[in-house]
């Protein structure tokens, strides 16, 4: 798999990424789940998901990282580059939406969720794409993705931030990948055809980024980089008004498109 990803030719998240800052990433936020592990005596903080904070208490992620959860055993972390240490901020979760129509099974689509957050963190807040960015999502469209996940299919969380780029798929060379569940509606592929660059699990709920503006989701795929099977993202401006009902208006003075 390493091997492949330099024959991408590009930045080798994630899989085939590079170690990265939240400097460089001030609105990723690592959303942490209260979790009870089976061999352990007391639940504990840990990192479940990515997160982007687009308002000033609005965090977008995905509505598979939210299932039954409550909102007291969710929090978010602005500003700390490895789950390690007890770097940047933690705020807590005080509601969750999750689209109503997600069914549970990130392949059939409506895979977005917002956080809204007992308190305000200081931005920037990313810009959300709308309905009329459809040429961000063109074939070739070069991405960032970037995530505290998995380096390696089935392997452990990174623990580091790492970032990487992939290019948006057509729609016929993601149906290539699953002809079976058309990940269509609602939803695109990106990677490279050879693999080798991907997002994996733990950087779900991630922002995918083109033109500055977080355009995607991450949601799914078949393994991580694997030859063959694209990352699949929820596609936010499809989401993009019931998105803006949840998140609300944000001053346009403190939204970016990051550079
Ligand atoms: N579902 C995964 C998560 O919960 C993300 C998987 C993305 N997979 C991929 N091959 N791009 O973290």
């Amino acid at each position: 798999m390493a091997s492949m990803a330099l024959t991408t030719g590009t930045a080798q998240a994630i899989v085939g990424g590079n170690p990265a800052s939240t400097k460089d990433f001030p609105w990723l936020l690592s959303f942490e789940q209260l979790i009870q592990r089976s061999d352990d005596t007391v639940a504990s903080w840990a990192h479940e998901c990515g997160a982007t904070l687009v308002g000033p208490n609005k965090a977008l992620t995905a509505a598979h990282c939210v299932p039954g959860l409550i909102p007291d055993r969710a929090r978010v972390v602005q500003g700390r580059d490895k789950t390690s240490s007890r770097d940047g901020k933690t705020v807590k979760v005080d509601s969750i939406w999750s689209h109503p129509e997600f069914d549970g099974i990130p392949a059939n689509g409506n895979d977005v969720a917002v956080l809204t957050l007992r308190e305000s963190l200081p931005g920037p807040y990313l810009t959300i794409a709308s309905a009329d960015d459809a040429d961000l999502y063109t074939s070739g469209q070069q991405a960032t993705i970037a995530g505290w996940g998995a380096v390696r299919s089935n392997g452990r969380l990174s623990g580091q931030l790492r970032a990487a780029q992939v290019s948006v798929y057509s729609e016929e060379a993601c149906a290539e990948d699953y002809p079976t569940d058309e990940p269509r509606n609602g939803q695109f592929c990106a990677g490279f055809p050879e693999g080798g660059v991907d997002t994996c699990q733990g950087d779900s709920g991630g922002p995918f980024i083109v033109d500055g503006k977080v355009a995607g989701v991450v949601s799914w795929g078949n393994g991580c980089a694997d030859h063959g099977s694209a990352g699949v993202y929820a596609n936010v401006a499809t989401y993009a008004p019931l998105l803006r009902h949840q998140i609300g208006d944000v001053p346009a003075e403190e939204t970016v498109r990051a550079g």
